[in-house]
């Protein structure tokens, strides 16, 4: 059996992705059931890209260490995966020992054969981009990917000898315009980066230590590239006792990627396998980005659509397929809300859900649900069952390409010719007028040309697929060859009419439903994300033992009292909404806490510096103290 190997990148395990980051996995995925269905032995790997300078700091303020931080972050991302029902064979973690081995291993590897040196490295360093660089990368004199600050920074470091492969990549690009794919994207790499000199590539930093250790010098972690990239080879169990799977699919038939990190699977990376003597894999695709209102999707802009809601609603074959049939692969896109619900409405309901639902109605009706014998062909027959059966060969064109768009298309010819294909036989005349042979051939064409539709869109949307076949009675294995055959059906099969696949819906409605949810969604995300506060947060708050000295109402308000406090040597006083639970004559000599460092202000005219704790639950409260007696000015902590 003839393999196929399709990697995903090894995703950054940011809490929450959105739906950009889910189109690799999702044409990752269908790109597989597609090779499997053709008889392909096809492998997916995806996996997470953990380490790095970022992800510590997060873990830091999150109060976790990084691994038990990213744990819980990468649960969250399998999760989706199995929601979107992704089939990859193998989640390759960075943090993976097996993956560590291989990396210190190919590092070692380098070192020692000199493609990998020791030096220093000066630059602008931006530090939530984990980036260094150069002056004229700059723009406004900040990061270009971020917009922020920039301060000179130079370490020692270990670098990789990229310079030295230019020629080989050059030809690499010059005599396989199949490498790098779409087209564009190639002379960008040769015009913007090969044709303009290269330059070596730090692989080690000194400034964080989550990562994994240079194993010659462990206050060296390596640098993010070496460590991700290597993913695709490690997971198949490079430089492991049991590298099987290394010998039966590597090289890569094809790395899916976004456009932004073509430069590294296609310069860094063949570079790097140059280095260690291994083959190139045989093609990188660079996709466009799924934008929203043609912006780049960015929980700081607030713009972003999640995944979770659209499939929740609308479930997961129809997201797929709005992914796949709405964008050009190559190409950006902008998701809207109403193009999803109008697709929906236009290709999946109105298009194939009616298809279906009509035909096995009209089975039923005219034929007690069992299918008919084709009896009686016309002239008309011809073109639907050509256009049917060769539908197939057009898909395959189209995905070897990687045209996930046009293959769509093309399944979609044969569901709206199958459609008028309806208009034009009749099939309610022919049954007033007891054309009974003819009939039975109409019923029969249609059902089979859905066994072929339901055939052509397994791969894109496997759900949606096995309900039609149910619906049909189609109980045979599948075999992609049927998909060009004419007469699989068997005359005598029971049809049944099941759920409507995708029922109508009004746009209007839908769309506000549609945003409440994500609406809904972003903001129980960010306020898990503000559940957390950092050690370094809790510090600057002051909280200070103080004892009433003076307690009295206040003169313009029903609830406040105003209390004067000693925090140690200093006095103050206190405005403090407790007038409806104390008595200002019984708050005299308590001890209480208090927020000592809170900013004064006025409170109906008199000044409050600081505020007292209380506790309260079903409208009890009750001032916070110490347990044991404790001299005021104590401080918390
Ligand atoms: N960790 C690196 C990849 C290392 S591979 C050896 C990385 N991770 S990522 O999480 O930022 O991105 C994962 C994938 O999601 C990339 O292919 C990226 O292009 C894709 N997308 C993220 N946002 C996207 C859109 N808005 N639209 C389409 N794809 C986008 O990069």
């Amino acid at each position: 059996m003839k393999k196929y190997y399709i990697t995903t990148p090894i995703y950054y395990p940011s809490d929450n992705l959105h739906i950009g980051h889910t189109y690799t996995t999702v044409a990752a995925d269908t790109l597989k059931k597609f090779k499997i269905a053709q008889g392909y032995d096809a492998y997916l790997v995806t996996g997470s890209d953990e380490h790095g300078q970022k992800i510590q700091q997060k873990a830091k303020e999150h109060n976790m260490e990084p691994k038990e931080y990213v744990d819980k972050i990468v649960a969250d991302i399998k999760k989706l995966w199995d929601m979107l029902e992704i089939s990859y064979d193998e989640f390759i973690r960075t943090t993976d020992k097996e993956h560590e081995k291989a990396v210190q291993k190919i590092f070692k590897t380098l070192y020692d054969k000199g493609d990998i040196y020791k030096s220093h490295y000066e630059g602008m360093y931006c530090t939530p981009c984990e980036a260094f660089w150069s002056e004229s990368q700059l723009v406004d004199g900040k990061c270009p990917d971020c917009g922020r600050e920039v301060h000179l920074a130079k370490e020692e470091a270990y670098f990789f000898r990229l310079s030295k492969y230019r020629d080989r990549l050059i030809k690499l690009f010059e005599e396989n315009p199949d490498f790098l794919q779409p087209e564009s994207r190639r002379n960008e790499m040769l015009n913007n980066f090969l044709n303009e000199g290269l330059e070596d590539l730090c692989v080690s930093r000194t400034s964080f230590d989550w990562g994994i250790k240079v194993p010659f010098d462990p206050k060296h972690v390596v640098y993010v590239w070496i460590d991700a990239l290597t993913c695709y080879i490690s997971a198949l169990g490079y430089g492991s006792k049991d590298d099987e799977n290394f010998k039966k699919y590597w090289p890569a038939d094809v790395h899916l990627v976004g456009k932004e990190i073509v430069r590294f699977h296609t310069i860094i990376w063949p570079a790097l396998l140059m280095a260690l003597d291994i083959e190139l894999p045989k093609k990188v695709f660079g996709h466009g980005w799924i934008l929203f209102e043609d912006d780049k999707m960015s929980k700081s802009k607030g713009n972003v659509i999640y995944p979770e809601p659209i499939i929740e609603l609308y479930g997961i074959d129809a997201f797929r397929y709005f992914l796949l049939r709405e964008f050009s692969f190559g190409q950006d896109g902008s998701f809207s809300r109403e193009k999803f619900l109008q697709r929906l409405n236009s290709d999946l309901a109105n298009d194939l859900g009616n298809l279906i639902s009509r035909t096995v109605t009209m089975v039923e009706k005219y034929n007690g649900g069992l299918l008919p014998s084709p009896v009686k062909e016309e002239e008309v027959d011809k073109s639907l069952i050509e256009m049917a059966t060769k539908a197939s060969d057009k898909v395959e064109k189209y995905m070897d390409e990687l045209n996930f768009s046009q293959a769509l298309e093309e399944i979609w010819k044969v569901i709206r010719r199958t459609n008028k294909y309806i208009d034009e036989t009749t099939p309610w005349i022919l049954a007033k007028e007891g054309e009974k042979e003819r009939l039975d051939t109409v019923l029969y064409n249609l059902t089979e040309s859905i066994r072929i539709i339901a055939h052509l869109i397994n791969p894109f949307m496997g759900r949606t697929s096995e309900e039609i076949l149910n619906q049909i009675g189609f109980k045979e294995k599948l075999d992609w060859q049927d998909t060009k055959k004419w007469g699989k059906m068997e005359a005598g099969t029971k049809l049944t009419r099941g759920k409507v696949l995708f029922p109508r819906l009004d746009i209007q409605k839908e769309l506000k439903k549609l945003n409440e949810a994500n609406e809904k969604l972003i903001e129980e995300r960010s306020k898990k994300v503000e559940e957390y506060i950092s050690i370094d947060d809790f510090a600057k708050i002051e909280l200070r033992v103080a004892e009433i000295i003076e307690a009295k109402d206040h003169p313009k308000a029903d609830k406040l009292l105003i209390l004067k406090l000693k925090v140690g040597e200093e006095e103050r006083q206190v405005v403090s909404g407790i007038k409806e639970h104390y008595k200002a004559e019984d708050l005299v000599g308590k001890k209480v806490v208090i927020v000592a460092n809170l900013k004064p202000i006025k409170l109906r005219g008199e000044e409050s510096k600081g505020m007292v704790l209380a506790a309260e639950k079903d409208g009890k409260l009750t001032l916070v103290s110490t347990l044991e007696d404790i001299d005021s000015g104590a401080s918390i902590s």
